[in-house]
């Protein structure tokens, strides 16, 4: 269960103890808080007491967790866990539900928690940040990436990472000399061999742009909340194992659907299943074949992609 939770949270053996030991402590401080509050609404008739003593608890716990995670190091962990809770509460998720009728258009996210979120943690106004981007393919993302940030004063794309050296991705790189970084299978399984080098690069981000592999545990835990993919399709349908490219447009046209679009979302360890970021969809036309609306979706990436990168890293 220990196990379990560790992973869930993606925190080491110390900090999920320290976790643990904050939920009991503010556990035990919200009953006693509880109890003494109670004495001083001086109700005592158990049909009100009950339902008021629940309330109050309530109320207090939060605040309870959060006062004992700071001498315990653990404020940061409780804020995204209340945050999470808050939303799945209110239904809040960060999704795009409507595209406007312009599909190449942009379009701001409804809700961003996520993004708020994010932007909480990584906020530091003086220090660039810089994004490594991983690809297989033709890069077209990268390269629209790329052309975002090329006058930016605080974002730079300092790496691309690829594990096809004949992919145009890698062309893409040399053409605009940024450093490549060629990603080896039994390396990169073995789960933190790169780690070091994107660290000593001083990576912000690691942004996935039609990078097949599954990323390992180790590399993700390095990079908590800071590893992101773009899928082209709305998750979580069509995603998953062996879904990348025509696949997926395949799928969607047989599955007669009359929308698809593209899902920004944060990498965990299983395909295409972190928190969804940002969603855009597109109508499917009559008589699409894959290619065609592979076309499309590239244009939405393209449009969005960029920028919710920058969203990410402001
Ligand atoms: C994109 O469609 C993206 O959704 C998927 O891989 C494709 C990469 O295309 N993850 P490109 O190499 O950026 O043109």
């Amino acid at each position: 269960m220990f196990k379990k939770l560790q992973q869930r949270w993606k925190v080491s053996p110390i900090r999920l103890l320290l976790i643990l030991i904050a939920f009991a402590t503010g556990g035990i401080l919200t009953g006693y808080a509880g109890k003494k509050l109670m004495n001083f609404t001086g109700i005592d008739n158990p049909v009100f007491y009950i339902p008021v003593y629940i309330i109050v608890i309530t109320l207090i716990w939060p605040l309870m967790v959060l006062l004992i995670s700071i001498p315990l190091g653990q404020y940061r962990f409780f804020m995204a866990y209340l945050n999470k809770l808050y939303n799945r509460i209110t239904g809040n998720h960060s999704r795009i539900k409507n595209t406007g009728p312009d599909m190449g258009e942009p379009i701001a996210p409804e809700g961003n928690t996520s993004l708020e979120k994010f932007n909480a943690l990584k906020a530091s106004k003086t220090q660039i940040k810089k994004i490594a981007i991983f690809a297989s393919g033709a890069g077209s993302n990268a390269q629209k990436i790329i052309d975002h940030f090329r006058h930016s004063a605080n974002i730079q794309v300092a790496i691309i990472a690829t594990n096809k050296p004949t992919a145009g991705v890698t062309e893409i790189a040399g053409k605009e000399n940024i450093p490549t970084l060629i990603i080896e299978k039994e390396t990169f399984f073995r789960g933190d061999a790169y780690v070091p080098h994107l660290k000593h690069a001083g990576i912000n981000l690691i942004v996935l742009a039609g990078f097949l592999w599954k990323i390992p545990t180790p590399l993700i835990n390095a990079f908590p909340r800071s590893i992101i993919n773009i899928h082209p399709a709305l998750l979580p349908d069509f995603g998953g194992k062996g879904m990348y490219g025509d696949n997926v447009h395949q799928a969607v046209l047989q599955a007669g659907k009359k929308e698809s679009g593209i899902t920004i979302h944060y990498v965990d360890e299983h395909y295409d299943n972190g928190d969804i970021i940002f969603q855009a969809k597109c109508a499917i036309l009559e008589n699409d074949t894959p290619g065609q609306l592979a076309q499309r979706i590239h244009v939405l990436e393209h449009a969005n992609y960029p920028l919710i990168i920058e969203q990410l890293l402001q």
